[in-house]
């Protein structure tokens, strides 16, 4: 039985609502990075699927391993992907800083929305830097850290001085802040 802890019906419909495409469309992501249309990725902290999904329809030759640590989220991940026939989408119910892939696994991790609920994201980020190959390019897409209508209260913002620091220490190089999106931090480092 699936665990559906945190998984209240409201938060599912918030997660899948079509009205997020309107300032947070997903293929802007992979737009800006442009990666081999046969690249690994994996989306840390999937949800419902709102980033793997149309990543795996937009690149059928690539494969994604959408983690979340609840296992009620990869269950409705793994049954859209089924339902919309897409076997390049693989669920993996995660520890909170454990992915059991080996070492230099990916090309691509992503986390979006998910950095403002990590209470210690060093562990994480270390599990990252572990997870992806030499080169390789960690995402992180967040609310950006303004009162702009749309981000949570301060407090549960993560500003882009700490995001640096964090990525540094974890050892990833080459930061980059992508100006994309108009209510979120979307910066890039490489392991
Ligand atoms: C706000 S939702 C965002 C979901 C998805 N990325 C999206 O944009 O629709 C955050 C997700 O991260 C998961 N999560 C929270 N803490 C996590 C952790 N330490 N490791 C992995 N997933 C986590 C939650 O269960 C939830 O599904």
């Amino acid at each position: 039985m699936a665990d559906r802890l945190g998984m209240d019906p409201a938060r599912i419909e918030r997660l899948r609502s079509p009205d997020r495409l309107e300032y947070f469309d997903p293929d802007k992501i992979w737009d800006e990075l442009n990666p081999p249309s046969d690249c690994t990725v994996i989306d840390i902290g999937t949800g419902v699927g709102f980033i793997a999904l149309p990543f795996a329809e937009r690149f059928p030759n690539a494969t994604v391993y959408g983690c979340d640590i609840l296992d009620g989220m990869i269950e409705l991940l793994t049954e859209d992907a089924a339902a919309r026939g897409l076997g390049n989408v693989k669920g993996i119910v995660m520890e909170p800083n454990s992915i059991a892939l080996p070492d230099d696994a990916v090309d691509i991790i992503v986390m979006a929305q998910l950095h403002h609920e990590l209470d210690a994201p060093a562990p994480l980020l270390a599990e990252c830097k572990r997870l992806l190959r030499p080169g390789g390019t960690i995402t992180i897409v967040d609310w950006a850290d303004a009162d702009n209508g749309k981000s949570p209260p301060a407090g549960r913002r993560v500003p882009v001085a700490r995001l640096r620091d964090e990525l540094t220490t974890a050892g990833f190089t080459a930061l980059d802040l992508h100006d994309v999106y108009e209510f979120h931090t979307f910066m890039t480092g490489t392991a």
